[in-house]
Order: structure tokens, then C-alpha cells, then sequence
């Protein structure tokens, strides 16, 4: 049998790595899908610039048309990122009745209804294995390895380039600046690097895990991101005091009011193992019902371990190529027709422990009327550690964790403790997930 042919949107890093993948790895692929898989045609920016892999074979090209109009293509990978011209490619190999793999998160999770509906109606698939979690198969393995559980929850750290920062800045002292120029570097950071510290790249992934673990539709615009940009040398080593770790988490949780669907920076107790995750890995912790709890971990970023996501979508697609479209497995992991309306809880209503800091004066009474202002509000606390006075100082840092709460609730503690004359400054507050099983 023919190979078949695949157009490549972008020879970038992943690009780079998904030719060198495919070429190294040929025969094995083939034996896999049984038919051979071949690049003919990629985009490049700049065609005549020296590459470290060999693009032998393959015809280069700055015109996305070329590539996607091109007559031979059966399957167009894109890999170009962004969600304007990406958007415009996706949608034009579709209706062209091409295949699509896709590595792009903000793709999938801003405009994956639309793409979906227009796959499901042309017949074609749209994979996207790459976009979540860099090489580790964990849609592959929410959609079809626990499809038959209730996924309760997820939590997962999914972002590369903050977790190498957080690691770095914990375990060598590294500035923030310093780290995220290294990661830029090596090629795992976003073109727009505040996507990776804002939360903004982990919260489109969480919204693909969340809609593939709960089945309802994308809704990136519901996830709330929280960055991790302030997080202090202090916090974290008041955080390993206590015997929890600072890691950036996106947390999707189903419950009885909706779906939580949230990143933000998050203690979690040492001894879990996704605490123990560093660097550029990822991990993915997922609750079945059946099944228990789950954890998934690999590389979330690099050349080669998204080119291994993005080769294994190309055999799944060659495998099914001519299978009829009614019985493949559905993009969303439950069939479109059967996607629930469950909302996403605002961020308000989610329920969550905490870590909080302040800055208290050094007087009796002072830890009786916060201890008195959370009591109130019915928030119970589970530890306090309270420092001695720098030299010469009038205030004293205090660390609290409290029980679960409501974040609105919390909100308005919160407030409540900051009006008091005897706390200086802001509540510093860091949300806690045991992640109990
Ligand atoms: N910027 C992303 C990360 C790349 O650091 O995880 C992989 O999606």
C-alpha cells in the first residue's frame, strides 16, 4: 500500500521534531499502522535557513494554501500555533476532507466546538493528543482507558515551562526572569511567554481535559487562571515547613452545583507523588470512581516528546482512515449528541483549603481576633505556625491553613482580617488540595 501523504503546517520545534520522529522511526510506525506515513510538503518562515534535521524529501513552502490545498495530502498537521491563521488552516483542510492533527491547545480550547462539528459533518477526525500535556497520552487515556468510570476529578501540573520556574527558583534560588529566559531558550515557552505564567496555557488544557473527563462542551472562556508571578522564596519554604510543596495545578472537579475549572498556585502535601514532579515534566492525576486515582507523567514540552503525541495521532488516523466515520472514537470522548449542560461553577463557589500569611503586629489579642473573624465565618483552621520578630521589627509573619471553604466565603474573611488595624499589608493567600484519594 501507498504511504500516505501528510502536509505539515510549521517546522518549528515540534515540527522539526515530528519529521526527525517519523523518518528515525519509520519502520516501526509502518508496522504499527500499516501503512507507511510521509511528509511531502511543509511551511516553513524562512525555506533557505540551515536545519538540524533532514527535510530530505519534503517540499518547502511559506504558503499554508500550498499545504493545505495540496492534492496528494490526506492528513495536515498544524503546528504553526496561534488561533487566527491556525483557525483559518484547520478549517479549510476540513472542509477540504482532510484530517487534522493538532498540538494547539488554544485552538482546540477556543474554537474545538466549531472545528468538531465541522469534522463530525465532513466525515474527517481532528486529533490532538499534543495539545494537552506535551508527550504523555493522557487524552487517550481519559477517552478511552477509563471510559467506564465517573471521572470525579482531575489535577494535574500542565504546564512546562512554570513548573521548570517553580522548580528551579525552589531548589537553586533562581530568579524568575533568569529561569524563564532558559526555558524560552530551550524552546519550551510560549510565543507569548505570559501565557505559561498567567495560567493561560494550563487553563486551555484543563478545559480540553475537563470536557473529554465530564463530556460537556469547551468552555475556555469559564476556567479561571490565576498566574505565578508572586509567588515568594518565603511562601515556598513556609509551604516545605509545613510539609507541602507550591505547584501550579489546574484542578477540574465535578459536583453536586457544577464543574470547578480552575489554575492557579497550589500547596500540595509532599509526599503525594505530584508533588514531587520538577522541572519541564507533567503529570496528570485523574479520579475514576472505578478505577481510583490515577497519575500520568512525562514530558509536557520539547521537539521530541510532543512528536511522539503528534506521530502516534498520524497512526490513529491512518489506522481508521477507512473506517466509517459513525464509529470512531468521539473527538470529546462521549458522543456529540450527548454532551451535558453541567455549568461551571464561578470561581466564588469553589471550595478549596488555604494557605494564608500575614503580617500581624506583635500585641496580645491580635491572633484572638483573626482566629475570632475565621471562627465566624465558620472557617476552621487545621495549622499555624507564628515567626519571632526580625531585629527590630513591631509586626510578625503568621501562617495559617485552614479547612475547606467556599471561595467567596474565604473572600470575605479575608477582607475582614485585612480592615484590622493590627494587620499590616495584604492576606497573602494560597489555595490547598490534599489530593486525597
Ligand atoms: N509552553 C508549553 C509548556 C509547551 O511549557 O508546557 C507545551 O504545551
Amino acid at each position: 500500500m501507498n504511504p500516505v501523504k501528510v502536509g505539515l503546517l510549521g517546522l518549528g520545534t515540534v515540527g522539526g521534531g515530528t519529521v526527525s520522529v517519523l523518518k528515525r522511526n519509520a519502520q516501526e510506525i509502518q508496522r504499527r499502522a500499516g501503512r507507511g506515513i510521509e511528509v511531502v510538503i511543509a511551511t516553513a518562515r524562512d525555506i533557505n535557513k540551515p536545519r538540524s534535521f533532514d527535510t530530505s524529501g519534503i517540499e518547502l513552502t511559506s504558503d499554508p494554501a500550498a499545504v493545505v490545498n495540496h492534492p496528494d495530502v490526506e492528513v495536515v498537521v498544524e503546528l504553526i500555533g496561534g488561533t487566527d491563521l491556525a483557525f483559518e488552516m484547520v478549517m479549510a483542510a476540513i472542509n477540504g476532507g482532510k484530517h487534522v492533527v493538532t498540538a494547539n491547545k488554544a485552538l482546540i480550547a477556543k474554537h474545538g466546538n466549531e472545528i468538531f462539528a465541522a469534522a463530525q459533518q465532513k466525515g474527517v477526525m481532528v486529533a490532538f493528543e499534543a495539545a494537552v500535556a506535551g508527550g504523555i497520552p493522557v487524552i487517550k487515556a481519559i477517552r478511552e482507558g477509563l471510559a467506564g468510570n465517573q471521572i470525579q476529578w482531575l489535577a494535574g501540573i500542565i504546564n512546562g515551562t512554570g513548573n521548570f520556574i517553580l522548580t528551579e527558583m525552589r531548589d537553586k534560588g533562581r530568579d524568575f526572569a533568569d529561569v524563564l529566559a532558559e526555558a524560552q531558550a530551550l524552546g519550551y515557552a510560549e510565543a507569548d511567554p505570559t501565557f505559561d505564567v498567567e495560567g493561560i496555557d494550563a487553563g486551555h488544557k484543563l478545559t480540553i481535559l475537563a470536557s473529554i473527563a465530564f463530556g460537556i462542551p469547551l468552555q475556555f472562556d469559564k476556567c479561571f487562571t490565576e498566574g505565578i508571578t508572586k509567588i515568594t522564596r518565603e511562601d515556598v519554604s513556609y509551604a516545605e515547613e509545613l510539609g507541602y510543596r507550591i505547584k501550579h495545578l489546574g484542578v477540574a472537579r465535578r459536583t453536586a452545583e457544577g464543574v470547578e475549572l480552575r489554575v492557579h498556585p497550589t500547596l500540595i502535601p509532599e509526599r503525594r507523588l505530584i508533588a514531587n514532579v520538577d522541572g519541564v515534566m507533567n503529570a496528570v492525576l485523574v479520579k475514576g470512581d472505578a478505577v481510583g486515582p490515577t497519575l500520568y507523567y512525562g514530558a509536557g514540552a520539547g521537539a521530541e516528546p510532543t512528536a511522539s503525541a503528534v506521530v502516534a495521532d498520524l497512526v490513529d488516523v491512518v489506522r481508521v482512515l477507512t473506517a466509517d466515520p459513525e464509529n470512531r472514537v468521539p473527538h470529546l470522548a462521549f458522543q456529540p449528541g450527548a454532551l451535558a449542560d453541567t455549568q461551571i461553577l464561578p470561581v466564588d463557589a469553589i471550595k478549596t483549603a488555604y494557605y494564608l500569611r500575614l503580617e500581624a503586629a506583635d500585641k496580645a489579642g491580635v491572633l484572638a481576633d483573626v482566629t475570632r473573624i475565621l471562627a465566624d465565618a465558620g472557617i476552621s483552621i487545621e495549622a499555624m505556625i507564628q515567626k519571632e520578630p526580625a531585629e527590630g521589627a513591631t509586626t510578625v509573619p503568621v501562617i495559617m491553613l485552614t479547612h475547606r471553604i467556599s471561595e467567596g466565603q474565604m473572600n470575605a474573611a479575608i477582607a475582614k482580617i485585612e480592615a484590622l488595624v493590627s494587620i499590616t499589608g495584604k492576606v497573602t493567600r494560597i489555595r490547598l488540595e490534599t489530593l486525597a484519594a
